[in-house]
């Protein structure tokens, strides 16, 4: 049981948690899920940036997913080996694809021909071949929410089948280009195992055509997307997910590579605010937290559901519940934690709502609206707490702009 009161009284409020035993748990999960196979589990840098997180990721053997170059600099600063970083995104520039050439990461995945195009030009400027891979977008529907599916044709993520070939055909004539993966990502947040399947399916014929072509793809890369239990979701058991992954590719000879965030770290992670008053607007009761939208954004941004525990300093019954909406201080009336959640009617002032699940997305996608600073972060490892990161202060946030006027 973690001590929540303790760690705010320590720590202040709002403030993040993290067990690193749940994230190492949940790693360990995976890899025993794909035993016997080459396995390399890139952890999704996105889902929780913290250098502390992604080092405690690095010592168990783990590679990166990364987004962007500051993504890949966070992994190699935390002790992710270079040929362990595979690094994404729609939209990198010129100097973002020159530094993760120069820096030798494990290889870039190409999201259209175009881009194709750039990273052969800057690799040829370097006098240096770049080892790619290709986003195929399988047109599955991933059954997720909206917001976070990125398998289908409608979405911009990736490109089709017969244009992924092409990209093949050219790379492997390429002077300066290497194809040595093939990655598909559909989505994130995914319980039903069947579009998993269905798409691996597909990438994995494209795998046997490519091999037929003499291309050697030496990665399969399934994304992440593994979804988790905020509520009462059904998920999906890494054995499942192993297996269904595993019967497509039969006996080719393959490095598989994962790209897990939410799956990691989502469970692991809290997020303590206090209640700072309640209120009432006719017969709408709002209970006002020091937490709010820039801490986290995904109740205000997906609509989605965290659980919520309540503990109180007081000794005071909590049985006795009635609706109400969970608000920040935030100037929008779309800065919630939750809504229509019933909370116990006799907490007051300094009370603790502990928001659960909130390990992935939940630090990463902060901000600084309404010159908020952002909260700080705290390891908790084998029952020991540590801050791995300072809650900001005002001049932290201003820092940049201070010098101008
Ligand atoms: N690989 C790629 C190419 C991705 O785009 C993503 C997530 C992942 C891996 C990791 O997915 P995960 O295993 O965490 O599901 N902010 C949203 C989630 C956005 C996910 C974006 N891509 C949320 O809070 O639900």
């Amino acid at each position: 049981m973690i001590n929540f009161k303790n760690l705010v009284e320590k720590y202040g409020s709002p403030l993040y948690i993290y067990d690193f035993n749940h994230f190492n748990e949940r790693f360990a999960e995976l890899r025993k899920a794909f035993r016997g196979n080459k396995l390399l589990i890139a952890y999704a840098v996105k889902s929780n940036s913290n250098l502390s997180v992604i080092k405690n990721f690095a010592k168990l053997g783990g590679g990166a997913d990364c987004v962007s170059i500051g993504e890949v600099k966070r992994a190699l600063k935390a002790g992710i080996e270079k040929y362990r970083i595979i690094f994404s995104g729609v939209g990198k520039s010129d100097n973002e694809i020159r530094e993760a050439i120069e820096r030798d990461i494990l290889f870039i995945n190409i999201e259209s021909e175009a881009e194709m195009l750039r990273i052969e030009n800057v690799a040829k400027n370097l006098g240096r071949e770049a080892r790619i891979s290709v986003r195929v977008n399988p047109n599955i529907d991933p059954q997720t929410h909206p917001y976070i599916s990125t398998g289908l044709h409608e979405n911009k993520f990736g490109v089709d089948i017969e244009t992924s070939k092409r990209i093949y055909i050219y790379a492997k004539r390429s002077e300066w280009l290497k194809p040595v993966g093939l990655h598909f990502h559909i989505g994130s947040q995914l319980t039903k195992l069947s579009p998993i399947r269905d798409s691996a399916e597909k990438i994995g014929n494209l795998l046997r055509h490519l091999k037929s072509l003499e291309i050697d793809i030496k990665f399969f890369d399934v994304g992440g997307g593994i979804g988790v239990k905020y509520c009462d979701e059904v998920t999906i058991s890494p054995k499942d997910y192993a297996e269904a992954i595993l019967s497509v590719l039969g006996n080719l000879d393959v490095t598989i590579i994962l790209e897990p965030g939410r799956f990691l770290v989502a469970n692991g992670g809290y997020f303590l605010t206090s209640v700072l008053y309640e209120k009432k607007n006719g017969n709408k009761r709002f209970i006002v937290v020091d937490g709010a939208m820039n801490d986290l954004l995904r109740p205000s941004l997906y609509g989605a559901f965290h659980d919520i525990e309540f503990i109180s300093n007081k000794d005071i019954d909590l049985s006795e519940k009635s609706s109400a909406d969970i608000v920040g201080p935030i100037c929008e009336s779309g800065d919630f934690l939750a809504k229509n959640r019933d909370v116990p009617v006799a907490i007051s002032h300094g009370d603790i709502f502990v928001v659960k699940s909130a390990g992935a997305y939940g630090f990463s996608m902060s901000s600084n609206y309404n010159t908020r600073g952002r909260v700080a972060e705290i390891a908790l490892e084998n029952g020991v707490d540590r801050i791995i990161r300072d809650r900001e202060t005002f001049e932290d946030l201003i820092a940049l702009e201070d010098k101008y006027i």
